[in-house]
């Protein structure tokens, strides 16, 4: 019988965080359960920084940015004795069952403290990459595809004025997925991502034709992880033969206030979350399916790597002319 949850963000923040802290507390609360608030994700919870959480302390939160309960990275609960002082703490606080809301890394945590100490844990996936397996979308996802399409736009204007040519980094270590989507969204000239290899020369010769034919403009998105924009930057502007100007997002992308996507999201999954500890899945990630949530084990959610469509980055080179 869980009678006791807790709940935390871990990892990088991504809007519609609060939404999610907002549904589990609320829902929680709905059926009679207490909620404890842990500060500094798993860091926090080893640094003993619970406090509880009522109706009030979520009102008027989803409309920021970040995370109310803060977040940061712990290498110490990577270890198996962190994990079990992790562990240890929770059931001194009469804690039943642990809510974690990140990304890969806090599903990892997530599941090693399931699998050594025999927690009850669930995921709710919030990082801005959109790169978890067993979820359509991420939150937090959306809000910085708008934040990257605005941005978009406004270097559009000045490099229309110039007749200039940008080279713009956006976020996505190991993943193309915000590249590629806001390239689409916000109609650039070519983009880059760490899925697939490209051939600068190919796109160096398309970006040098757009010119000849008059384009006023050019926008080269490149992925964090696609390699050094700096690099990519010079490599292109031997080929092309004028300047390319570099701009790095960086971690604007993160912030603002969430999109009402990622406040739906958000709630949605932080309520199922309650729902599927209640019915007893206890070492799972719920995620967005179509427009359902699902709910998937753990384990399967980290064995799997999600993939970026090709037939979507093929529809980027079709429409970047
Ligand atoms: O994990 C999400 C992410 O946005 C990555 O794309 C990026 O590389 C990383 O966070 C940077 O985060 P931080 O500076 O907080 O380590």
């Amino acid at each position: 019988m869980i009678k006791k949850i807790a709940v935390l963000t871990s990892g990088g923040d991504s809007p519609g965080m609060n939404a999610a802290i907002r549904a589990v507390v609320r829902t929680g609360i709905h059926h009679n359960l207490d909620v404890l608030g842990i500060q500094y994700g798993y860091r926090g919870l080893l640094e003993k920084k619970l406090l509880p959480l009522d109706l009030k302390s979520v009102g008027g939160i989803m409309q920021h940015g970040g995370t109310l309960l803060m977040t940061s990275r712990s290498e110490e609960f990577k270890t198996k004795s962190g994990v079990s002082k992790a562990a240890d703490i929770l059931r001194e606080n009469q804690v039943d069952a642990l809510v974690v809301i990140g990304g890969d890394g806090s599903m990892a945590g997530a599941l090693d403290l399931y699998q050594q100490q025999e927690f009850s844990v669930i995921g709710l996936p919030a990082t801005i990459d959109n790169d978890l397996y067993g979820t359509d979308m991420c939150i937090g996802v959306d809000t910085a595809l708008n934040t990257i399409i605005s941005a978009i736009d406004k270097i559009k204007d000045t490099a229309s004025s110039h007749r200039r040519a940008f080279i713009v980094e956006v976020m996505g270590r190991h993943s193309g997925y915000l590249a590629l989507m806001s390239g689409i969204a916000g109609g650039v000239e070519a983009v880059l991502v760490p899925e697939f290899a490209t051939d600068i020369e190919k796109v160096s010769h398309k970006l040098k034709e757009g010119y000849n034919r008059g384009k006023s403009h050019c926008i080269v998105l490149v992925a964090e992880g696609a390699g050094d924009i700096y690099e990519i930057a010079k490599m292109m502007e031997d080929k092309i033969g004028f300047q390319m100007r570099v701009t790095i997002l960086g971690h604007l992308q993160r912030g603002g206030s969430p999109s009402a996507f990622d406040r739906i999201l958000g709630s949605r999954l932080g309520s199922e979350a309650v729902e599927q500890l209640l019915k007893k899945q206890n070492h799972h990630m719920v995620g967005l399916s179509g427009n359902e949530t699902q709910v998937i084990p753990l384990v399967e959610i980290l064995a799997q790597k999600k993939k970026l469509q090709k037939s979507i980055y093929e529809l980027a080179d079709v429409l970047a002319r």
